[in-house]
């Protein structure tokens, strides 16, 4: 997917209406529920679940400023899911993840040698999670904010909107964060969690392997 660069103040970007976003092409991306069998040896309880993973679509733009990198989703889910009041009640979710290394498998969420960063947004939360993985079971959540990544969400007639945005260089290296630069490629892979329909950690849909992530120049 090619990543436009459009001169505008960032803030910009922000505003899913913005006019800028034009400019930028939709990705649709076709979801499927996660290999949950994989992950037997976690959970044999998780991985006897059978009814999850039924959002099938996600729409993405994604821009870049120079500065910072903005990443503009929407999907399509009947139910909002914003608290829980209840034991058995979840909630809606929304992440993108990026591979530190080539060898990194979106369908293990990386492994111990080939570490992944995910960005993630659940609708009870203000702020965003920065999550890194060495392979499912080891998500460790870093609070967004203090690493620089920034979220604006809605909810319309049947729809998520969720846009997240971070400077393209992270600050210091021992975060263990993506980087991003001009000219540079690396993938993006997405998942979304559907908390009406008891979506939760492994249960989810997602979007397969890496797509490429061009920056223009
Ligand atoms: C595009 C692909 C994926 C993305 C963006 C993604 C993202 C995430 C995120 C952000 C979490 C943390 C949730 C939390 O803190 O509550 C998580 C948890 C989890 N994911 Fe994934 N995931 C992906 C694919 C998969 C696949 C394919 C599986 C298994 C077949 C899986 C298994 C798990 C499990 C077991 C957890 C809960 C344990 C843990 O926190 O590590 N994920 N995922």
């Amino acid at each position: 997917m090619k990543v436009p660069y459009i001169k505008q103040h960032a803030d910009v970007f922000l505003d899913p209406n913005a006019g800028l976003w034009k400019k930028s092409a939709v990705g649709r991306f076709n979801l499927m529920p996660t290999p949950i069998k994989m992950i037997e040896h976690l959970s044999p309880f998780m991985a006897n679940s059978t009814e999850y993973g039924k959002v099938n679509q996600i729409e993405s733009r994604i821009a870049h400023n120079g500065a910072k990198i903005t990443i503009l989703l929407s999907w399509q889910d009947a139910t909002r899911n914003d608290a829980i009041r209840d034991l058995d009640q979840f909630i809606d979710g929304v992440a993108v993840m990026f591979p530190f290394t080539s060898n990194a498998n979106p369908l293990t969420m990386g492994d111990a040698e080939n570490p992944v960063n995910a960005w993630f947004w659940r609708a009870d939360k203000e702020e965003p999670y920065d999550v890194i993985a060495h392979g499912y079971g080891s998500s460790k959540r870093r609070i967004g904010k203090e690493l620089g990544l920034v979220v604006n969400s809605s909810y319309q007639d049947g729809r998520w909107t969720v846009v997240f945005q971070r400077a393209l260089r992270a600050g210091l290296i021992s975060h263990q964060q993506v980087n991003f630069a001009p000219d540079k490629v690396t993938g993006i892979s997405f998942a979304v969690w559907d908390g009406g329909n008891a979506d939760r950690a492994a249960q989810k849909s997602f979007s397969g392997g890496w797509e490429p992530l061009e920056l223009e120049a």
